[in-house]
């Protein structure tokens, strides 16, 4: 009995070493990837803007890269729980996420844009984002967006981004912005508002659709690290000044932004 008990203590020991190795071998990225060109999945690959710097990160640091796919709304949240280290999901920096992680410098500007069926004119002689806003506000629409995303706060309203919301409407959140276009084809949301990219690429990709190709915020994206490691943000930001410099951040949006 003495012996077993040896013997389970010993294995008990390993396998907390393991776990401990395993963990600092792996860099582990929370994202939601239905987010393309910043993060989709491809076969059994996740790829896109994000996750290639994420891979290129990982390398430059020795690390194996683990992915973990998860509903928008959790990702900002995950860092620091269970081994998280770093949010990289088309992340708009705000204030009240500034609370759960601590931002990289900014690496891409971004903003919300409008999805609508493509024989909508409603918006056809605007030229700015108020001109936009007020004809929402005069319409009582349904409005699709993902949630937890800065789009739905744009219809909800936010103190945190300074937005003042929009009237008359109804916001229905979806578990991403592909599922609340199909949503509207399908009759039940009059307009999705969605991050510009990913707004054009679903419109590239779903027929009947069109971006009213006017911004409607002013966002940046960044990463956002664990707040128990700073020396990560420093190197994080160190890796993407370089990629910035050495022309590999460049070639990894043209290879998104070119399909
Ligand atoms: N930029 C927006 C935000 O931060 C949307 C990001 C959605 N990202 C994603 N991977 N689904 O709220």
């Amino acid at each position: 009995m003495k012996k077993f008990l040896t013997v389970m203590l010993a294995l008990a020991m390993c396998c907390g070493v393991f776990t401990g190795c395993d963990k600092e071998d792996k860099l582990v990225v929370a994202t939601n990837a239905a987010f393309a060109p910043f993060e989709y999945v491809e076969g059994d690959k996740y790829v896109g803007i994000d996750m290639d710097i994420a891979a290129g990160f990982a390398e430059y640091l020795g690390l194996e890269l683990e992915v973990r796919d998860m509903e928008f709304d959790a990702v900002v949240t995950s860092v620091g729980k269970n081994g998280v280290d770093i949010a990289m999901a088309g992340l708009t920096i705000s204030e009240k996420r500034k609370e759960s992680v601590d931002f990289t410098e900014p690496y891409y500007d971004a903003s919300q844009m409008l999805i609508v069926k493509s024989d909508v004119t409603d918006f056809d002689n605007c030229t700015t984002a108020d001109e936009i806003v007020n004809i929402i506000n005069t319409e009582g629409v349904t409005i699709g967006v993902q949630g937890g995303t800065t789009g739905e706060m744009f219809v909800k309203g936010s103190e945190d981004f300074g937005f003042a919301g929009l009237l008359n409407v109804e916001c229905k959140s979806h578990s991403n912005a592909g599922l609340a276009v199909t949503d509207m084809i399908n009759g039940n949301v009059d307009y999705v508002i969605v991050d510009e990219m990913p707004a054009k690429n679903i419109a590239k990709k779903m027929s009947g659709v069109k971006v009213i190709d006017i911004k409607l915020t002013d966002e940046q994206y960044a990463f956002g690290v664990d707040k128990a490691q700073p020396e990560l943000l420093e190197k994080l930001n160190a890796y993407l000044a370089e990629i910035k410099e050495n022309g590999t951040f460049d070639e990894i949006i043209n290879k998104y932004f070119q399909d």
